[in-house]
């Protein structure tokens, strides 16, 4: 029987992906492989800058068009959108326009956060900030984990929505629920879920999502996106601020702090202009495959990596059902970085993290590819 194929031309795209000439790439749970058109608009940026000296009116229009694309991949308006150069800095935006003085200073945070996240949450206990955990357990988090964490004290819950270590994917709509329940704000790190499943932030009902683009956005380092919801931004005043969160950055009035409308409020200094030009040329590729398509062949491919691997003997990390997961499947492995130096060295290029391997294909990566790193991952532990 011919096996089964995505709903797209994957050769077409295979040939728009240099890398894949040279080896497998299945490290988009950490870094996306570049494409022609990422790079095209990388030198579209530098073609600019080379013409014309500087051009910030078509540059700042590059910002303003990939806010659009971001805001589109999460159903958000654009104005909904801020922009920054990593997670780590627009968390910290959000945790420096919350007040822990008051009787509302619990943030309770999931155990899967990325470190950084957890990092800005407990940085805020200097600020009267409480941080209190909701415990793992398999490498997985129920909803009605987050049950007994909230309560009245609670600010905010920061629940990521892919865990970056398995793919575990949480259930955001009963978290959102209680946390709304019980007055507090929800603040979700989309970066392990964006290009790779179906997100939207007016069904979740998350207040904040955050995301960069390296990942499965096929983006680069040095560019991250913050969506705020609509009539919270007003109500915020970020302290943790620059220029480009005025009204109007070119008034130049260094004694007016006025807070412009919108998401735009959290934007802080220069924007990443280039970076800019190649997160939107990536989240073009996305959209114009479509999430949808991307996800059921990612399912298909895991399916094979769960199947394979449990052929295989090998040890899955998280859970083993694909619902519940993103295009990354983790096998627990002795030495992840030398099983990662050798499969790269083998022409496969994985992700090591702590006690696991990490296989996270995408749109141009076919059964072939999965089953191959299978095959030396199965050679490698057995050695
Ligand atoms: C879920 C998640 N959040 C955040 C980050 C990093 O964020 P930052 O942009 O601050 O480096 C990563 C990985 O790089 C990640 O996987």
């Amino acid at each position: 029987m011919p096996m089964p194929g995505p709903g797209y031309d994957i050769d077409a795209w295979r040939r728009r992906v240099p890398l894949i000439q040279s080896c497998i790439p299945l490290n988009n749970c950490s870094q996306g492989p570049q494409t022609d058109l990422t790079r095209a608009a990388a030198e579209r940026y530098l073609e600019s800058w080379n013409r014309t000296g500087m051009d910030w009116d078509a540059w700042m229009e590059e910002v303003r068009l990939a806010k659009v694309a971001f805001a589109s991949l999460i159903g958000a308006a654009p104005d909904e959108i801020a922009v920054f150069s990593s997670v780590s800095e627009a968390t910290s935006a959000v945790a420096s326009a919350l007040d822990f003085t008051g009787r509302k200073r619990r943030v309770v945070v999931s155990e899967m956060e990325f470190p950084t996240t957890g990092h800005v949450w407990l940085a805020q206990e200097r600020r009267g900030a409480q941080v209190s955990w909701v415990a793992m357990r398999d490498g997985m988090i129920e909803p009605s984990a987050y049950d007994v964490a909230i309560d009245n004290d609670t600010a905010l819950v920061a629940a990521c929505t892919g865990y970056y270590v398995n793919g575990f994917r949480q259930e955001l709509g009963p978290i959102v629920a209680r946390a709304h329940d019980a007055g507090a704000l929800v603040f979700t790190d989309a970066y392990q879920a964006l290009g790779a499943m179906p997100v939207n932030v007016k069904e979740s009902g998350v207040d904040f999502l955050a995301s960069g683009n390296l990942k499965y956005l096929m983006g680069v380092p040095g560019i991250a996106f913050l969506y705020v919801r609509p009539g919270l931004a007003e109500t915020l005043q970020p302290s943790v601020t620059g220029w480009f969160g005025r009204t109007n950055p070119f008034a130049f009035d260094v004694k007016q702090l006025d807070w412009c409308a919108g998401a735009s409020r959290f934007d802080c200094g220069t924007p990443p202009v280039m970076n800019a030009y190649i997160a939107r040329a990536g989240m073009e590729i996305i959209s114009s495959i479509g999430v949808d398509k991307i996800r059921a062949w990612h399912e298909l491919l895991s399916q094979r990596l769960r199947d394979g691997g449990q052929a295989r003997g090998l040890a899955q990390h998280g859970t083993k059902d694909i619902s519940r997961k993103t295009a990354n499947t983790a096998f627990v492995v002795r030495d992840s970085h030398a099983i990662e130096h050798e499969m790269r060295a083998r022409g496969v290029l994985p992700s090591a993290r702590g006690p696991v391997i990490r296989l996270a294909p995408h749109f141009y990566n076919t059964i072939d590819d999965v089953d191959t790193a299978l095959d030396l991952l199965a050679e490698l532990t057995r050695a």
